[in-house]
């Protein structure tokens, strides 16, 4: 359509950057109807480092990382120069039958820091597009090795797995299903670890032993993975016990189901390693990932699957049935080559782990605040737990919630300069997960931002001290 049409419907082409955007962008997540003239949509156009600017040069810490994704910060000439390198050699070729250097190259990169032996590297566009292919992955590998009938996915209660149907299957939020329902089926889901809440008299492994009853109740012959985060975002950074994911590996390895880390986030230094299994110290069959392996200088996403599980893949005529047009782009490719350049010779590993005491002890220094009942998370991952009355660990019920997330904390800190979230998927959160590039200057002004506004938050919700 033109913006010069006589139709009177259409917008003018005078219209501001506003106007344009409320009249003909569709945001994601986005209740689109609450922006008016009063209500201005948030619009991001310049950043450098740690810090973005809007549309009235205000300044803002990038306290999320462009939603986990801007690991190196933003403005970094070396990996747009990489792109624009590759563009000018070879602007695109696809992954269907033919490749070219950057994406083998990339492949054994990766395949190189991965964990075990996790060698065969799937190139996708994103998050949700690796979880897709990856339980595509599973079923076909099964149906290979003579289990036709295994193709049940065991996920996590509130975990967010991603959009499209398979991705969104596993996804364990009822609120994000529904709209959608009847999902992909074969998905079912577990209670996932949450130590704040392990109630009274309860080992934190039964939240492993919950996997293998599931196991059990499906009927293993059905089951062809297990999905899970090695830190789970949704409900705001959930740590797993000590000896969970051990005993997850062998509930696996005793039913033949396929282990798939979900390390959308976890990955690229988010957790202070390459990624978060081998932070964590487990092996899965399989690892999905995509936001910060480009630093977000470009969109992309892999699978990266074990020699076992790509083994039936590779003989004789064998296909996987599977992929997408822009998979293993040459332009990403070269993007994520140089950010795994930069990561190694900026040190960006050492200096997300030298640095993560000091984030921590900020972070641990608000458990002052009658508010905060938790604050958990490693690496440059963190969620802090909102509570009413931290003896109880009584928590806010939806309509509070509300009001004291959007009401009120997402807004102040916007206000104040700090882009971070706050998030109910499970109980109230706030989470911080800045560029790895961040340090003590960062988290001095987090913490003059957080302080303040969580102290408010307190008085408004008559938190009890
Ligand atoms: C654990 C996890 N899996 C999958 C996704 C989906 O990724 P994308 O938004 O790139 O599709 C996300 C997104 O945040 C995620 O956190």
């Amino acid at each position: 359509m033109s913006t010069t049409t006589a139709d009177p419907s259409k917008t003018t082409a005078g219209a501001t950057l506003q106007e344009q955007a409320r009249r003909h962008l569709w945001m994601h997540f986005t209740p689109m109807g609450e922006y008016s003239d009063e209500n201005e949509i948030p619009i991001i156009v310049r950043g450098d480092g740690c810090y973005v600017w809007d549309e009235h040069g205000k300044r803002y810490l990038d306290g999320l990382a462009s939603l986990f994704c801007t690991q190196l910060g933003h403005g970094r000439s070396d990996l747009v120069r990489a792109g624009y390198e590759q563009s000018k050699e070879l602007g695109f070729f696809s992954s269907w039958s033919y490749t070219h250097p950057r994406a083998i190259e990339l492949a054994t990169r990766i395949a190189d820091l991965a964990p075990g032996d996790l060698n065969r590297v799937f190139f996708t566009n994103s998050g949700s597009e690796s979880v897709e292919t990856a339980i595509k992955l599973a079923r076909q590998y099964h149906r290979l090795t003579g289990h036709p009938n295994k193709y049940k996915v065991v996920a996590r209660e509130i975990a967010y797995h991603g959009t499209t149907f398979g991705a969104l299957s596993a996804t364990g939020l009822p609120g994000y299903r529904e709209p959608f329902e009847p999902l992909t089926p074969g998905a079912v889901h577990v209670p996932g670890p949450n130590m704040y809440r392990l109630p009274e008299g309860h080992s934190p492994l039964e939240w492993a032993e919950a996997v293998a009853k599931r196991i059990e109740f499906e009927g293993p012959d059905t089951v062809a993975a297990v999905i899970m985060e090695p830190v789970q975002n949704a409900g705001g950074c959930l740590l797993p016990p000590e000896g969970y994911f051990d005993r997850v590996r062998e509930i696996c390895d005793e039913y033949d189901v396929l282990l798939i880390s979900d390390e959308t986030i976890c990955a690229w230094g988010r957790l202070g390693d390459w990624f978060g299994s081998t932070a964590l110290g487990y092996q899965p069959d399989v690892i999905t990932t995509a936001k910060g392996i480009t630093s977000a200088y470009a969109p992309m996403g892999c699978v990266i699957a074990s020699d076992r599980i790509a083994a039936p893949f590779m003989e004789g005529g064998t296909t996987f049935l599977h992929g997408s047009t822009w998979g293993g782009h040459p332009v990403a490719a070269a993007i994520a080559l140089a950010n795994i350049d930069a990561f190694e010779n900026e040190h960006v590993l050492e200096h997300v782990r030298e640095n993560e005491p000091h984030f921590r002890a900020m972070l641990e220094s608000l458990r002052e605040l009658p508010i905060v009942g938790d604050v958990r998370g490693m690496g440059y991952f963190w969620a802090i737990e909102l509570v009413k009355d931290r003896e109880t660990k009584e928590t806010f019920n939806a309509k509070e919630s509300e009001v004291l997330l959007r009401g009120f904390l997402s807004t102040e800190m916007f206000e104040r300069g700090l882009i971070c979230r706050s998030d109910d998927r499970g109980d109230p959160v706030v989470q911080l997960a800045p560029p790895l590039i961040a340090g003590p200057e960062q988290f001095d002004e987090i913490h003059a931002v957080l302080r303040p506004v969580l102290e408010e938050a307190g008085r408004r919700m008559n938190v009890r001290d």
